[in-house]
């Protein structure tokens, strides 16, 4: 789809359907805008008649069809509720225009414009931003795997006509929007796909061909580069599968070679589990349906980076995922196993399911040593405790440091991911100790998220950190505007946001 900003506030006669976004309305004082008058003229007057018969008051959510008189254009015009003016801003706008586009599909109107409200506030460079996203989220399908020859007709192009703002800052504003929003799409594809296809090594080559699209520096370790750099707590876990592992690192802003980067450095660590059977510890059935979206933390780290590219942030940024796929058979890593990490620290296996976590701890230590980053920030669907615990309204932080775990709040609050802090203290620390090892990869019943973020608190040593538990939001079985069925891309948003204001911790 292509997103377009105009400044005019009218249509031509290539438009099929013409979408208002309107805030509350008050019908009793209410007088017709005048900048509705030639809308309302082409339907005959009907713009008038469904406020004042009250059939429209811009609610939030609410939506009405009217049909243009003869001879006049568009044919269609849809009236958008946004709900009341003091409490819309970014999030109901990016709401509302993925609404427009899933009615223009249902349609089969290919060419959209969108007249967004007269609120100048609502023209800023953040509504605009959330508009193009909502447009491009809203398009989003994933119909790869079916081959009926009817599918919708998708939406060739949105435009948003603005009246105040000025045109170039306001296309600087919604070009941002389609980046990001199309590098969550990649996230939700990557994390859509079916694990027969997407394993570690066809997510390396994605990786890799987005690198290349985009001039990101790209590193690919395979299974002997990995046996090199020790990562056995990884290995161990890539063990039972006949797909080899494989260590992605993508780097943007990349310093000289052999020299640390003058700018801040920013390590983003996805988990890249293609598939989690749970391995000998094996999950039930019914749990491993969906156990495919278990890459997604990596699949969002890739989609970050994608969007950081081509935004050029001004920082260093490097995105590392940890593929791998969690298999039970005969060559499989097992229960009681104590297996040596990257770091050097040995851990004792208490269940092959919490796989993820030995993933990370090599991942993080490769990033913290090779790249001495200012801060490291892993995602990961790393527990159902998290599930429990947060349910699918938000995403789990835990860090070792305060500042860390509050921007990643403020960030996902502007752009609409919301993340929860948990605690991480000595206290949990304390329950993951061994008596045959350096430390138990799993603890209890009790705190599961927690007891997982404190496992990874050994790798980290003392650099700024924090820990995402995306494993309530990585992927929905309940579609809502802008969001279908599977994947969500849950973090590229606010990973970006927090990266594009990044400032010393
Ligand atoms: N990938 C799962 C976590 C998960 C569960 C994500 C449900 C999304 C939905 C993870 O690898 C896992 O299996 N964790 C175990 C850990 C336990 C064995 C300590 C879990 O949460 O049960
Ligand atoms: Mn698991
Ligand atoms: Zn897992």
């Amino acid at each position: 789809m292509q997103v377009s900003v105009e400044k005019r506030a009218s249509v031509n006669s290539e438009t099929d359907l013409f979408a208002v976004l309107t805030t509350s309305i008050n019908s009793e004082n209410w007088r017709l805008p005048p900048r509705w008058a030639e809308i309302d003229d082409w339907v005959d007057g009907n713009l008038r008649r469904v406020v004042d018969l009250g059939d429209f008051s811009g609610k939030a959510g609410q939506t009405v069809r009217l049909y243009s008189k003869d001879g006049t254009f568009p044919k269609r015009i849809i009236l958008v509720g946004i709900g009341n003016s003091k409490e819309v801003g970014p999030k109901e706008l990016r709401n509302a225009c993925s609404r427009v586009i899933e009615e223009a599909t249902k349609l089969e109107s290919r060419r959209v414009a969108i007249l967004p409200p007269l609120e100048r506030r609502l023209s800023s460079s953040a509504c605009l931003q959330a508009m193009s996203e909502g447009f491009i989220l809203g398009g989003y399908r994933y119909d790869q795997y079916q081959t009926a020859k009817d599918k919708p007709k998708l939406v060739a192009h949105a435009a948003i006509l603005i009246e105040t703002a000025n045109l170039r800052t306001a296309r600087r504003a919604s070009g941002a929007g389609i980046a990001i929003a199309e590098s969550q799409n990649l996230a939700r594809d990557l994390s859509n796909q079916p694990p027969c296809d997407l394993n570690p090594v066809t997510l390396a080559e994605a990786a890799k061909e987005m690198a290349k699209a985009t001039g990101l520096r790209c590193k690919i370790e395979d299974l002997q580069g990995l046996k090199k750099l020790k990562m056995g707590a990884m290995l161990a876990v890539a063990q039972g599968s006949s797909n080899p592992p494989r260590l992605i690192t993508l780097e943007h802003n990349p310093p000289k070679p052999g020299q640390k980067s003058r700018r801040p450095t920013v390590c983003l660590i996805g988990k890249g589990v293609t598939f989690d059977s749970g391995g000998l510890s094996l999950k039930p059935s019914g749990s491993m349906v969906t156990m495919k979206h278990d890459m997604s933390g990596g699949a969002t780290v890739i989609g970050a980076m994608r969007a950081c590219a081509l935004l050029r942030l001004p920082i260093h940024v490097v995105g590392i995922v940890g593929a791998v796929e969690n298999m039970p058979s005969g060559t499989a890593y097992r229960p009681d196993d104590v297996v040596t990490s990257a770091s050097g620290k040995t851990i004792e296996i208490g269940n092959t399911d919490a796989e993820g976590r030995l993933v990370l701890a090599d991942a993080l230590h490769y990033a913290r040593t090779t790249f001495e980053p200012d801060a490291l920030i892993d995602l990961a669907t790393l527990t159902g405790a998290c599930v429990i615990a947060l349910g699918k309204w938000c995403a789990g932080v835990l860090a070792n440091n305060e500042a860390l775990a509050s921007r990643i709040q403020v960030a996902g609050e502007t752009t609409s991911e919301r993340f929860w802090q948990l605690p991480l203290w000595e206290d949990h620390r304390k329950f993951i100790k061994s008596h045959i090892a350096d430390v138990k990869q799993v603890g209890g019943r009790e705190a599961g998220t927690i007891t997982a973020a404190a496992f990874l608190s050994h790798f980290v040593g003392d650099t700024p950190w924090a820990h995402l538990d995306i494993a309530g939001v990585a992927n929905t079985d309940q579609a809502s505007s802008g969001q279908p069925r599977g994947a969500t891309g849950f973090g590229v948003r606010a990973l970006i946001e927090l990266l594009q204001n990044w400032k010393k911790l």
